[in-house]
């Protein structure tokens, strides 16, 4: 896709981090860059860049509708759309938490991609288009203490790689891309959870979670990046005329995926399936 500005990139989630950076970077490449926040009223900065701020909560169906409807009726077509809305785990080891804490998750990280894709697929369709979603890590291999999260972005990562091949052969390219930590973002800082309270219960858990929390205090920021960072692999993808399924944001991250995957890319298997297409 090139970055001109007729061509249409709508980001979820741009309030801050990842989605805030890929907004700013897509104006700045040439795109005509849509940013999609719970609350248009504090995305003043993004209004200063001259970027179009539409509401957007991917958990509330009219609200997904509402804004993909408005940003086709303004610009007149959507040829990208970054799903990157996404929410810390919401959930400690899931037997002791409650299943609506679960199921919040999964709203926001699984069914808030869910119902953003369907009501742009028809758009991205017309235009060829692509659909990039910001995966992690822990949707391949799954985190202690991250339950929920993992669960969600697995489910990303099951649904996006099944779609793939059938919109392949409509024009329409699929990315999931996965980033191991982002530091600069207000992703930890937004997490509801409180490391002290969840201690403090953690009955037979509780050596468990002491050593889990020593490990994320002591390394687990190795290979971190910056929300820049993974804003340009974004950017790399929408102008790459055949992007990966999979695309790791950083040496680091693909050297974690390759620890469970042979199939870093995901480009054995789009092979595979596609061909029971044809
Ligand atoms: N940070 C990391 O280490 C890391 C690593 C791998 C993957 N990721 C993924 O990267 C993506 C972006 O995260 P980030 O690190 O940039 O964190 P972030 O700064 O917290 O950004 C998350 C964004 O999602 C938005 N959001 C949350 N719930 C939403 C909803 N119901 N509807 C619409 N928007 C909603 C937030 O909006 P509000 O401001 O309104 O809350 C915010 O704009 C997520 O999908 C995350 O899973 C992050």
């Amino acid at each position: 896709m090139k970055p001109v500005p007729d061509a249409v990139v709508l980001v979820t989630g741009a309030s801050s981090g990842i989605g805030l950076a890929t907004a700013v970077a897509a104006a700045r490449a040439g795109f005509t860059a849509v940013a999609g926040v719970r609350d248009p009223a504090g995305a003043t900065a993004l209004r200063e860049t001259g970027i179009d701020v539409r509401k957007l909560d991917v958990t509330d169906a009219a609200s997904v509708a509402a804004c993909v409807e408005g940003v086709v009726a303004t610009h007149g077509r959507l040829d990208a759309l970054v799903n990157n809305a996404g929410v810390a785990s919401a959930a400690f080891t899931l037997e002791l938490s409650s299943i609506d804490a679960v199921r919040a998750s999964l709203e926001v990280n699984f069914f808030g991609v869910l119902t953003m894709t369907r009501a742009a697929l028809p758009h991205l369709r017309a235009a060829r288009g692509r659909l990039i979603t910001v995966g992690s890590v822990r949707g391949v291999i799954g985190q202690p203490f991250n339950e929920a999260y993992s669960a969600a972005k697995f489910a990303v990562e099951g649904y996006l790689e099944g779609l793939a091949p059938t919109l392949a052969q409509l024009g329409v390219a699929v990315s999931v891309v996965e980033p191991a930590a982002v530091l600069d973002t207000s992703f930890v800082a937004s997490s509801p959870l409180d490391p002290a309270a969840l201690l403090a219960g953690a009955g037979p858990y509780e050596a468990a979670f002491r050593a889990y929390r020593g490990f994320v205090a002591g390394g687990a920021v190795e290979g971190a990046q910056t929300a820049a960072e993974v804003a340009a692999v974004i950017l790399a993808a929408l102008a790459d005329p055949a992007p990966p399924f999979r695309i790791p944001t950083s040496a680091y991250a693909a050297a974690y995926l390759a620890r469970k995957l042979s199939d870093v890319d995901g480009g054995g298997v789009q092979d595979l399936t596609r061909s029971w297409l044809t």
